[in-house]
C-alpha cells in the first residue's frame, strides 16, 4: 500500500484535471459544450469575445481550447488561433465552425489547430475529440536541464556562446538559422541559464500577427484606449518582467513597427496604447529570425539602425546538412522519445538506414527530421524501422526548403517521384491509422491533401 501511495503521489501531476477553455459569443452554446465537457471529467471556462479569452489565457492558461471562428469583436477565432499558436504551442485548440466558414476551418487546420467540429455540434464527435485528450500528457516545452542534443564541432561553439551570452542577462541576442535549426529551442535554454530563470520566458511570432495589434499585444493598452479596450491589458513586455522575451520572426515584423522596437532595445522604454506616460522594463530581449536581415536592410524592409543594434551579439545555428554528424545521436533521442510518447518498445534503424538520413540534404532541418522519426515511429510495424521504410518515407518529404516549413507553403509537385512499394504500404498504414479519413492521413504522412488524392489515384484508390 505504501509504496503504490508513494508512486501515484509522484505522479500526481498526471492526474490533475486538464482545463478547457470555450470562446463562442452564443451564450447558448457554451452552455451546452460547458456541461458537456464537465460531464467528461474536465476543469470548464468560457468565454465571449476572442480579446476575454486571450486576457482568461493570459491570466491562467488552458489546456485545450475550443474555438468559435466567428467572433464578435477585433479578434476573431483565427487571429486568436494564430496568437495562441505564437505564444503558447503546447495548447490543443479545436475551432469550432459555422457551415458558412467550413473553408476557414481547413485553415485552421493548416496554422495549427488540431481538429473543427461543425455546428450544429455533434456532442458525441465531441466526446471522442476529447477522450485522448483527458490523460495528462508530458509537458512538450523541455524541461529545465533538458540539454541540447548535438556533436558537432559547429554546434559545440553555438553553444558556448550561448552559455556565456546567458549569464549576461541584460544584453540582446539575435539568434540565426534556417527554419527549424533550433532558435527556439536555443533561446528558452539561453533562458533557463540565466539569472532571470525564475521568471516569464515569453516568446512572440512577429510573423503572422496583424501591424494593428503588435503594438497592443507588445506593450497591452489602458481602458478606453479605442473602442474595444473596456478594460486595461497587460502586454507581453509586462508579462515578461524579470524574465525574457523572444521576438522570434524579427525580420518580419511590420517597418513601421520597428522604431518602437528600437526604443525598447536601447532604453528598455516602451508605452501602453492610450497610455500618457512611457514605462520602463526589466527584461532581456533575444530575437530571432531565419531571414537574412542584411538583405532586408537593402530592400528598405527592415531599419538601418535596428539591424545595427542587434548585429552587437549573434549565434548562428548551422543548417543540418552542414553538421551531419549531429543526426545519429539527434535519431537516437527522437526514437526513444516517440516510442516512449507512443507506449511502444524503442524502435531501432536497420543497418544502412542511418546512412540515408545523413545524405538526406534536410531542407526543414531537425523540425523535419523530428517530424519524420514521429511518423515513422508511428507507422511502421515491428520493433526494426527498415532502410525501405526510411527511403519510402525520405521520397514522400517536402522537396524544398519552402514546403519543409521554412515558409509559406510551396505548390506541391505530384508526379516527380517514382511510387514504390515501399511508399505505398506507407500510405495504406497512414490510412488504416486515420480509420480511412483522408485529411488525417494525409496529416500524418505530412503531405498535402492532393498529393494524398494523387498517389492513391496512382494506386488504383479512387479519391472520394
Ligand atoms: N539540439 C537539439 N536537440 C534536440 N532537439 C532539438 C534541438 N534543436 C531543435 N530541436 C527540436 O527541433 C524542433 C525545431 O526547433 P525550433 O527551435 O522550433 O527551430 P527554429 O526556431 O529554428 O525554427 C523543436 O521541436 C525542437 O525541440
Ligand atoms: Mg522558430
Amino acid at each position: 500500500m505504501g509504496i503504490s501511495g508513494a508512486a501515484s503521489l509522484g505522479q500526481s501531476r498526471f492526474f490533475t484535471r486538464k482545463k478547457v477553455l470555450i470562446v463562442d459569443d452564443d451564450p447558448l452554446i457554451t452552455i451546452g459544450l460547458e456541461r458537456t465537457v464537465a460531464k467528461e471529467g474536465f476543469l470548464t471556462a468560457a468565454a465571449t469575445t476572442g480579446n476575454k479569452a486571450l486576457q482568461k489565457i493570459e491570466e491562467d492558461p488552458p489546456d485545450i481550447v475550443l474555438l468559435d471562428i466567428k467572433l464578435p469583436d477585433s479578434l476573431d477565432g483565427l487571429a486568436l488561433l494564430e496568437i495562441i499558436k505564437q505564444t503558447r504551442p503546447e495548447i490543443t485548440v479545436i475551432m469550432i465552425s459555422g457551415q458558412a466558414e467550413i473553408r476557414s476551418a481547413v485553415d485552421a487546420m493548416k496554422a495549427g489547430a488540431s481538429d473543427y467540429l461543425e455546428k450544429p455540434i455533434d456532442f458525441n464527435r465531441l466526446k471522442a475529440i476529447l477522450e485522448p485528450l483527458k490523460a495528462g500528457r508530458p509537458d512538450p516545452r523541455p524541461p529545465a536541464g533538458t540539454d541540447l542534443v548535438f556533436v558537432s564541432d559547429r554546434m559545440k561553439r553555438a553553444v558556448e556562446i550561448m552559455q556565456r551570452l546567458a549569464l549576461k542577462s541584460d544584453i540582446t541576442v539575435l539568434v540565426l538559422g534556417e527554419s527549424g535549426t533550433g532558435k527556439n529551442y536555443l533561446c528558452r535554454r539561453m533562458h533557463e541559464l540565466s539569472p532571470r530563470k525564475d521568471f516569464s520566458y515569453v516568446q512572440i511570432g512577429c510573423a503572422n500577427i496583424p501591424d494593428h495589434l503588435i503594438e497592443s499585444e507588445l506593450f497591452g493598452y489602458e481602458k478606453g484606449a479605442f473602442t474595444d479596450a473596456k478594460q486595461s491589458k497587460k502586454g507581453l513586455v509586462e508579462v515578461a518582467e524579470g524574465g525574457t522575451l523572444l521576438l522570434d520572426e524579427l525580420g518580419e515584423m511590420p517597418y513601421q513597427f520597428q522604431a518602437k522596437v528600437l526604443a525598447l532595445l536601447e532604453e528598455k522604454r516602451y508605452r501602453k496604447v492610450g497610455a500618457l506616460q512611457d514605462s520602463i522594463a526589466d527584461i532581456r530581449i533575444l530575437a530571432a529570425t531565419n531571414r537574412n536581415l542584411h538583405t532586408l536592410v537593402q530592400e528598405k524592409r527592415f531599419r538601418l539602425d535596428l539591424y545595427y543594434r542587434l548585429n552587437v551579439a549573434t549565434i548562428e545555428l548551422p543548417a543540418l546538412r552542414e553538421r551531419p554528424e549531429d543526426i545519429p545521436p539527434l535519431v537516437r533521442h527522437f526514437l526513444s522519445m516517440f516510442s516512449s510518447k507512443y507506449g511502444l518498445p524503442v524502435k531501432i534503424l536497420e543497418e544502412g538506414g542511418l546512412r540515408l538520413l545523413r545524405e538526406y540534404h534536410w531542407p526543414g532541418n531537425i523540425r523535419q527530421l523530428k517530424n519524420m522519426l514521429e511518423r515513422l515511429v508511428v507507422l511502421t510495424e515491428g520493433e526494426v524501422i527498415s532502410t525501405e521504410e526510411i527511403s519510402a518515407s525520405l521520397m514522400l518529404q517536402p522537396q524544398d526548403r519552402a514546403e519543409a516549413g521554412a515558409g509559406p507553403a510551396g505548390p506541391d509537385v505530384p508526379g516527380s517521384l517514382a511510387l514504390g512499394d515501399m511508399e505505398e504500404r506507407y500510405i495504406r498504414s497512414a490510412l488504416k491509422l486515420a480509420a480511412g479519413n483522408q485529411r488525417r492521413a494525409a496529416e500524418l504522412l505530412h503531405i498535402s491533401r492532393d498529393t494524398l488524392r494523387y498517389r492513391l489515384k496512382k494506386m488504383g484508390i479512387e479519391a472520394k
